[in-house]
């Protein structure tokens, strides 16, 4: 996509971490952003200070989405970049004591928020000739991550679904990438942080984490899983291809493209 001056974000939790960090750094870049938070003050505060938009929503719910983006489109003419970044953990372990309401939290969030910005985003970008999109997933998108099984899962999803849309979006002139840090120091681990510190484990800066999504925003990479790691530059993860089948047929690991209308035929 080239220089960002004069384009125009949503950053869905840009009142906090990763999402304020990316929204300081698109304002600085000359892009008019859009600063999305269930908590109002904090997209508030961080809009203000960027002259952006201030916009409190709950990104899991698709009946907010609509009002998003006429939101941003009236204010700013329209939606070029999205950093769909919005998420949260679940704080257990233990998966017989996953609540229906602790499930429904973390996947509305963090796999409900990214797919309703996707859908209701990509025909605004279609309307400005293309766009680009980073969703935040995690290092726990990538691996299997025990002390928070169902967060794993929507970080799964979010890489399969990231995956899964680049040959249509591209299509649009629409790029589609994930970032997957390992763990960042933001608000959103500050209770575990003393324990981490104590441990040496390496906390990421947050600012590394918001330098590889602005660098998705501005690049060609599409479908890319970024890894991020503490001290090192963010790098796409490369996927093993799993065995294919040892039967006579078609070789390739696709269905024929006809396999996508299979329900309707
Ligand atoms: N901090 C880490 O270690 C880490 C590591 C990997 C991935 N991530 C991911 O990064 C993203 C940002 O996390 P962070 O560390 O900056 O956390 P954070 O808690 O600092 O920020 C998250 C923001 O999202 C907002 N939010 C929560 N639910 C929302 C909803 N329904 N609608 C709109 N906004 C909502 C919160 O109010 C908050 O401002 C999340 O998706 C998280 O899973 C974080």
């Amino acid at each position: 996509m080239g220089s960002l001056t004069g384009k125009v974000a949503v950053v869905t939790g840009g009142g906090s971490g990763i999402g304020l960090s990316t929204a300081r750094r698109l304002a600085a870049a000359g892009v008019s952003v859009a600063v999305v938070d269930l908590d109002g003050e904090s997209a508030e505060r961080a809009a203000s200070a960027l002259g952006g938009l201030a916009l409190q929503a709950d990104v899991g719910r698709s009946d907010e989405w609509p009002g998003i983006v006429d939101a941003v489109t009236g204010r700013f003419g329209g939606v070029d970049l999205a950093h769909l970044n919005a998420g949260v953990t679940t704080g257990e372990t233990d998966i017989t004591a996953v609540t229906d309401e602790i499930y429904r939290r973390a996947t509305g969030v963090n796999v409900d928020g990214v797919f309703f910005g996707v859908r209701t985003l990509v025909p605004a970008m279609e309307a400005r000739g293309g766009g680009s999109i980073v969703a935040t997933a995690s290092l726990a998108g990538l691996i299997g991550f025990s002390p928070d099984p169902i967060y794993c899962l929507t970080k799964h999803a979010v890489v399969g679904l990231v995956r899964s849309l680049e040959p249509q979006l591209a299509a649009k002139g629409i790029t589609v990438n994930a970032v997957c840090p390992s763990i960042v120091d933001t608000p959103l681990i500050a209770d575990m942080r003393e324990v981490l510190e104590a441990s040496g484990f390496p906390l990421i800066d947050v600012e590394s984490v918001s330098e590889a999504v602005v660098d998705l925003l501005s690049g060609e990479g599409n479908g890319q899983a970024m890894v991020i790691q503490a001290g090192r530059e963010a790098i796409p993860f490369r996927f093993a291809r799993p065995p294919g089948p040892r039967a006579g047929g078609t070789v390739g690991q696709m269905p024929p493209k006809e396999f996508a209308a299979h329900d309707q035929v």
